[in-house]
């Protein structure tokens, strides 16, 4: 049994009358009690806008929002508090920085490197930018394999080349790209890099300063904390160089309608009220992880990860797509042959297979995981995806392995 189970309280319930097996973790996580806790005591308590009041509770509520800065900086190791931005979510964070660092330093014909395995978050606001600025995008190949091709990379820097927007984990390959030797490659081009984090953070340790990243964004909601809040890290170097991204409260020095000034790192940035509740609720959710221990979550889920592979293949007509390094397992199964009046095997739909999953009580994402262009280099349309947690059992991989392969028969 695992024993971090009892303080995800959702857990417990039944879906169609049958334990919920929750297997979506990629799409969000569930939440602990302590982070429930959390959420519901600030607005039982302090709730009141931050940096706005000298009033009591607003002098609270800033400390606290202040306090989860702090519990972000000390968790991904950044530098300083001022290179902690706040936003919404991982997207929020990367159109930041293609609006922001875009209108600093990109014109027309610069050139930004993708990869073949980005989530549509950091594809579109790239394309967006190249509508604007006339910048060129770059794409870095996939092997077969759903491994990062770095001889193509290599090949793609360019003098052109202002960014290397990279993912750290593939949410639909479970792909653990190498990003310290990207980083590294890309700084020996002069290059700076940002790496989409929502797929890693909740997995693994993160060490922004030895990795030496320039941007690195992440989502709350993934690492098990609230909805509706996520962070930029951004060296100072750049953010200090790097225009306001939205207008409004908070983030002005002086205003007049002839002129107005900016305020200071990371407030620049941070535009109107912020959810400084799920601010406090992230907080609560990375002393979580951190009291467990985040190399103990990677060690636990890697031993899953493995199990659930080695089952899985032996479900006959089973495909996988990616190695699964880690906590991501994406596939599709082919129908059993009709026999001799039958035509050939096909695979089961993907939407088809998640539907009746479903049915059994196992949530699992199915369709192409907001990664077309990924769809189009394998070739297919979609995949069905188990994403796993800290809390996820080796039960539930055999309810998951005899759920596939009771919908299976019925095909
Ligand atoms: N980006 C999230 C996922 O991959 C929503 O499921």
């Amino acid at each position: 049994m695992n024993i971090h189970r009892a303080d995800f309280p959702i857990l417990n319930r039944e879906v169609y009358g049958k334990p919920l097996v929750y297997l979506d973790n990629g799409a969000t996580t569930q939440k602990p009690q302590c982070v429930i806790d959390a959420i519901t005591k600030e607005y039982l308590n302090v709730n009141a806008n931050v940096h706005r009041g000298v009033h009591y509770l607003s002098q609270e509520a800033t400390r606290l929002y202040e306090e989860a800065r702090e519990t972000v900086r000390a968790f991904i190791n950044a530098d300083s508090i001022e290179e902690i931005i706040f936003t919404r979510g991982t997207t929020e964070s990367i159109n930041l920085v293609a609006a922001s660092f875009g209108e600093a330093f990109l014109r027309e014909g610069n050139e930004v490197i993708v990869t073949e395995m980005e989530h549509h978050s950091n594809i579109v606001p790239w394309q967006l930018l190249r509508s604007r600025k006339g910048i060129v995008l770059k794409v870095c190949p996939i092997t077969d394999e759903g491994r990062l091709n770095l001889e193509a990379l290599e090949q793609l820097f360019t003098p052109k080349t202002r960014l290397l927007a990279c993912t750290h984990v593939s949410n639909v390959l479970g792909t653990v790209n190498p990003v310290a030797d990207i980083i590294r490659m890309a700084h020996a081009h002069d290059v700076p890099v940002l790496i989409d984090g929502a797929q890693s953070v909740p997995h693994m340790p993160l060490d922004v300063h030895a990795l030496d990243a320039d941007f690195y964004a992440f989502s709350g909601h993934k690492v098990y904390g609230p909805t509706g809040i996520g962070v930029l890290y951004g060296k100072q170097k750049w953010l200090e160089l790097m225009p306001p991204y939205m207008g409004g409260g908070e983030m002005i020095g002086k205003v007049s309608f002839e002129h107005t000034t900016f305020n200071v790192l990371p407030y620049k940035f941070e535009a109107g009220t912020p959810d400084y509740v799920a601010a406090h609720g992230l907080a609560a959710a990375l002393d979580f992880v951190s009291c467990i221990g985040m190399d103990k979550i990677q060690e636990y889920e890697h031993e899953l990860t493995r199990y659930a592979r080695e089952q899985m293949a032996l479900i006959p007509g089973m495909q996988f797509y990616g190695p699964s390094d880690n906590a991501v397992i994406s596939f599709n199964v082919a129908a059993p042959p009709l026999g001799k009046a039958g035509r050939g095997t096909s695979l089961i739909h993907h939407l088809d297979l998640g539907t009746l999953l479903d049915r059994l009580g196992i949530a699992v994402r199915t369709g192409h995981h907001c990664a077309e262009p990924l769809m189009h280099r394998l070739g297919i349309e979609g995949t069905v995806r188990a994403s796993l947690a800290l809390y996820n059992t080796k039960e539930e991989i055999d309810a998951l392995v005899a759920g596939i392969d009771r919908v299976r028969k019925m095909f």
